[in-house]
């Protein structure tokens, strides 16, 4: 078995030749130009693929904290919803939280490292999720480290996963070191996430430079707010993607349901009515080859929208996505 995880020459590679759904767009500025870290090498490339399974798409973002384990758990479901078996993998080994997110934490026997360290089979240790049959979960361990795992161990576990599920959505750990390589190495397809501040899309920016260079790699930016976005004091969805140039995939507003329903370990997208939910759910459908516009957030409400809204002073108003 090839590794696919060998080092690559520190270049930037445009993306090269994605499916037309996926593509994404092809330049960085040079002013964003990588460090010294290596490039990924694309796992199809080093590796021939043994089946013809699923799609394998890492959510990642480089900086902590921008929202990735709440667009894996919230995608995962809305995919679910959309009639795909779906699994997501915790890759964020020692710092676990996806369990909690999606109030499966109670359930959470067995891990990743058990599988691959044999102590148990990969069924054994999927956590089905409590509302959706073909949702399922593979916890990290919590008390182990990233450097633990193998990236040719990740790899024989994703492909596995690939067998039985249509999507396998991975959830990275926040930076660029082993965690972050082994969750890339065993995708397909990547979904960078960030938030409309500087250092995060900086760190976004990093990031989609170190993933493979025939990787499509799209986009969500999360915790958008309309209202600082129109006076002028948050980074429009535009200020973004003239940095980051990758492949739109959704815009998610920020809401503070986010919080609640995620303390609960309830997912967003069941909230009836939230913006951050419907968002969430186009994205899913975008992802599955739907054609669903990315309406604009900061269009100016009308004057309900607006006095709904300033009747709730501390929560952020947003149409959705
Ligand atoms: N759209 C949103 N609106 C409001 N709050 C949000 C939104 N998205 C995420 N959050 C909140 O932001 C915090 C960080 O989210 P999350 O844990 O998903 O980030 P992360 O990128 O996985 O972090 P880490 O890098 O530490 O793994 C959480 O409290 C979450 O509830
Ligand atoms: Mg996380």
């Amino acid at each position: 078995m090839n590794n696919d995880l060998r080092e690559q020459p520190e270049e930037r590679l445009a993306l090269q030749s994605p499916p037309p759904t996926l593509e994404a767009q092809t330049e960085t500025p040079p002013q964003q130009q990588a460090g010294p870290a290596p490039r990924i090498r694309a796992r199809g490339a080093a590796r021939e693929r043994t089946h013809t399974g699923g799609r394998a798409i890492v959510v990642t973002s480089g900086k902590g904290g921008v929202g990735k384990t709440t667009v894996t758990a919230n995608l995962g479901a809305a995919l679910a919803d959309a009639g795909k078996r779906v699994v997501v993998v915790d890759a964020d080994v020692g710092l676990r939280n996806l369990d909690v997110v999606m109030g499966l934490e109670n359930r959470v026997r067995l891990h990743s490292l058990d599988v691959i360290e044999e102590r148990c089979t990969l069924d054994e240790a999927l956590v089905r999720d409590r509302i959706r049959r073909s949702l399922m979960l593979l916890p990290a361990a919590q008390n182990r480290d990233k450097d633990e795992i193998d990236p040719e161990d990740m790899l024989d576990l994703v492909d596995e996963l690939q067998e039985k599920f249509d999507i396998v959505l991975i959830d990275c750990p926040a930076g660029i070191e082993q965690g972050f390589r082994n969750a890339v190495g065993g995708a397909q397809e990547a979904i960078v996430v960030t938030t409309p501040e500087v250092s995060a899309v900086r760190d976004a920016d990093r990031v989609a430079g170190l993933l493979p260079g025939d990787m499509p790699a799209r986009l969500i930016i999360n915790r958008v707010r309309p209202r600082l976005v129109r006076k002028g004091t948050m980074m429009s969805v535009d200020d973004v993607l003239d940095i980051l140039r990758l492949d739109l995939v959704g815009v998610v507003p920020d809401d503070r349901e986010v919080i609640v329903a995620t303390n609960r370990g309830n997912p967003v997208i069941d909230i009836s009515g939230s913006p951050t939910g419907a968002a969430i759910r186009r994205i899913a459908a975008r992802l599955l080859g739907e054609d669903v516009p990315i309406p604009d957030l900061t269009a100016h409400e009308p004057w309900f929208a607006r006095m709904i809204g300033s009747l709730r002073p501390s929560r952020p108003s947003a149409k959705g996505s």
